[in-house]
Formats: structure tokens, C-alpha cells, sequence
């Protein structure tokens, strides 16, 4: 059996089509229900629906042999998974973001809300800028629409969210798509099955 977690939300309908496309059928894994395992029609393949922010932790424990997560969920996770393939879709950018008109006071730290505390520690580090960060789960916009925050860091994919609640891009940090995940043993012992996995999607993405 090989196990594949999948990311549940706004990228698990691309990833089916392009499994389909490929040849590995996970048509039960779109089924109207509450099921979070489902399998392919000739039992070899295992499918996992998990929040997309926990895919790399299950391939990363070997509950899962591979997955499919954004850049910016391995870039926060810093999890000991294999990254082996960009798969050229889910593309968005992670950006700074302030109420239109921002000005920035360089004399105090800056409050930067976030979903994404590793990668926007990395990101300010590199420009030597302290800030101070307040950790959100969702709904990140918010924060600076009530001054809990002076700017965001977050993922901005039609840019409607930011538009809607009058923020705009200060900065982009780093551009974002998904990604093929391996479990480092699953390389070695399945190494067949992610063989087949890898050759079948790579005529469709990107090598990472
Ligand atoms: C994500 C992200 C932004 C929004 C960007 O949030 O955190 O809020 O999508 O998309 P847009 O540029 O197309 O508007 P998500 O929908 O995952 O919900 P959340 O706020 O609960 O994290």
C-alpha cells in the first residue's frame, strides 16, 4: 500500500485532476462525504485528506509515503521530508501587507501578524528589521483593520481579500506553489511506487 496525503480546501480539486491526468485514480477522494482515507480503485493507493498546514507532518512521521503541500507550508514546517517536484500550480506569493498609506515607524519594532511566524522571522531578519510577532490561525486581515498589527504577512493569491478590507502589497516575499513531498525511508523501501508517482507527474509540473 502507498499512502499519499493530500491537502483538503482550494488546492485538493487541482491535485485530483492532475492525479486523474497521470493515471492514479483518487475520484473517491472529491466523494461528497466526511471520509478522510479513501483509495484508489484498485486498492494500491491510499489516500489521506488532511489540513494542508499537516501534510509534511505526516509524511515527515511516515504516515504518509508522499504529499502534496504548498512552498509556504514547507518553508513554515522546516519539516525532514524530500521536496522532489514543483508542481506548478496553487501559485500565489506571500507578501507584506499594511493598510493603504502605510507608513512605516522605523524607530520601534514593527507588529507583523501572521500565520507564518518562521518565515516572516527569516524574512525581517535578513533585512535586520525587529519586529515583533503576533501568531493568528486565520483571518490575518483583520489585524491591522484594528491596529493589533502594523502590517501582515501572508499569502495573497487575486489579491480580492486584501483589496476588500483596504490593505495593499508593501513587499512580496517569496513567490508560492505546490509541492511533491517524499518521506526520506519511503524513498528507499517503496522506491518502485514513488518511481511511478514521480514519472507519471512529471510530464505534467515542473521539477522543483
Ligand atoms: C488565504 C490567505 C488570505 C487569502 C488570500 O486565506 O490567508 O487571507 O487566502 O486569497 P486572495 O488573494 O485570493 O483573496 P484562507 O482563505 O485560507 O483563509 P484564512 O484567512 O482563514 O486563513
Amino acid at each position: 500500500m502507498f499512502t499519499i496525503a493530500l491537502p483538503k480546501g482550494r488546492l485538493v480539486n487541482k491535485v485530483c485532476k492532475l492525479f486523474a491526468a497521470c493515471g492514479f485514480d483518487c475520484e473517491d477522494v472529491l466523494a461528497d462525504d466526511r471520509r478522510l482515507v479513501s483509495f484508489s480503485g484498485d486498492g494500491g493507493v491510499r489516500y489521506l485528506l488532511v489540513k494542508p498546514s499537516d501534510v509534511a507532518i505526516y509524511v515527515e512521521r511516515g504516515a504518509a509515503d508522499a504529499g502534496v503541500c504548498g512552498k509556504d507550508v514547507l518553508l513554515e514546517g522546516e519539516n525532514d521530508v524530500y521536496e522532489l517536484m514543483n508542481l506548478g500550480f496553487g501559485k500565489c506569493r506571500m507578501c507584506v501587507a499594511a493598510p493603504v498609506g502605510f507608513r512605516e515607524n522605523l524607530t520601534a519594532p514593527l507588529r507583523v501578524a501572521t500565520k507564518f511566524p518562521n518565515i516572516a522571522k527569516a524574512y525581517y531578519a535578513g533585512k535586520s528589521r525587529e519586529i515583533d510577532i503576533i501568531k493568528l490561525n486565520g483571518s490575518i486581515e483583520l489585524a491591522p483593520i484594528l491596529g493589533l498589527s502594523d502590517v501582515i504577512v501572508d499569502l495573497v493569491e487575486t489579491g480580492a481579500t486584501l483589496r476588500q478590507n483596504d490593505l495593499e502589497i508593501v513587499e512580496t516575499v517569496l513567490p508560492v506553489s505546490a509541492r511533491l513531498i517524499a518521506n526520506k525511508a519511503s524513498m528507499k523501501f517503496k522506491a518502485a511506487d514513488m518511481q511511478k508517482l514521480t514519472d507519471a507527474l512529471r510530464q505534467k509540473g515542473e521539477t522543483a
